[in-house]
């Protein structure tokens, strides 16, 4: 058992997952949109988490109430566990690290085929998902269509499956912190006057090919309709409302009321090599000052 006192916390909190469609390319350009006041703080698409853990770190979300929400069960398993149960996943985790080998692999990711995977403890599942996420390919979060995670090994030397430190930053900053793992909208309607929310949806695709369409479920565009009427409603409410999308026709004709800002990001995840760099994306804001 590993004594919390003991440890230096002034490790920065930062995601724990790499994330298809994290933010860390992107928070600069945020930054001169976040409210200057606002009262609760939500993030109902969280994912890894990237500009939630940058405004903690800056002391800009202190003495606020924060509602954290992805429809990723294992992903808010994982935020779960690091909250309450950070010794005992850090002791599944270095069994995985231990064992880790291909054939070790296959085995641990092929477990949500048997039918008794809800049944293993949610600690192990946790310290899984992490696992997965540090070896298979590009961190990439890939469910087939029964729901079963299908992301082959990545070919790393040597992966570093997870790091203490971070661990415990990160449970740090999870007090007091609402995890939920519902439909976006559900945690939405519980904002209020005042409060801040940011949408990070899975982005509408460039095109048809577009690799960005890699997340469990893929969010059509009556879902980014589903979305823009909330995010209409909740403007109209007082909420003040942040977005990110990407720079398509569909998303700039939906939101045309609104103010939107066009800017570059870089995007870590792409399988493709020549495929990364700067591409376009869109910030649309709220009526807010
Ligand atoms: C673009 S990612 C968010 C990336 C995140 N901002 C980051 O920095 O890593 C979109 C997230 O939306 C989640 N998601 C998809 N459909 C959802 C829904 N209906 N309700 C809530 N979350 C959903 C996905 O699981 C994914 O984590």
């Amino acid at each position: 058992m590993i004594n919390l006192k003991e440890f230096n916390f002034n490790a920065n909190a930062k995601p724990f997952v790499k994330w298809a469609g994290g933010k860390n390319g992107l928070i600069n350009y945020l930054m001169p949109f976040i409210p200057k006041k606002f009262n609760s703080y939500f993030e109902p698409f969280v994912g890894g988490g990237a500009l939630f853990f940058y405004l903690k770190n800056h002391k800009i979300l202190n003495s606020k109430k924060i509602y954290l929400n992805d429809k990723n069960l294992e992903l808010i398993n994982a935020y779960k566990q690091i909250k309450i149960n950070p010794n005992e996943l850090l002791e599944e985790l270095e069994i995985l690290k231990k064992n880790h080998n291909k054939e070790y692999f296959y085995k641990i990711r092929n477990l949500d085929r048997n039918l008794d995977f809800y049944s293993l403890s949610v600690v192990f599942r946790a310290a899984r998902f992490i696992y997965l996420n540090k070896t298979c390919f590009n961190g990439l979060c890939r469910y087939n269509a029964k729901g079963e995670f299908n992301t082959p090994m990545g070919s790393y030397k040597n992966p570093k499956i997870y790091d203490k430190e971070l661990i415990f930053s990160v449970h740090k900053t999870l007090k007091n912190v609402s995890i939920t793992n519902k439909d976006f909208e559900i945690v939405s309607l519980k904002t209020k006057k005042e409060d801040f929310i940011y949408f990070d949806p899975p982005y509408f695709p460039l095109n048809k090919t577009s690799s960005f369409v890699n997340y469990i479920d893929n969010f059509s565009a009556n879902e980014q309709i589903r979305l823009y009427e909330l995010f209409k409603m909740l403007d109209y409410e007082g909420v003040k409302v942040l977005q990110s999308n990407s720079n398509t026709d569909f998303i700039k004709e939906l939101y045309k009321d609104f103010e939107i800002i066009e800017v570059g990001s870089k995007r870590a995840i792409n399988c493709k090599g020549d495929k990364r760099g700067k591409i376009t994306e869109l910030i649309i804001k709220g009526n807010y000052e």
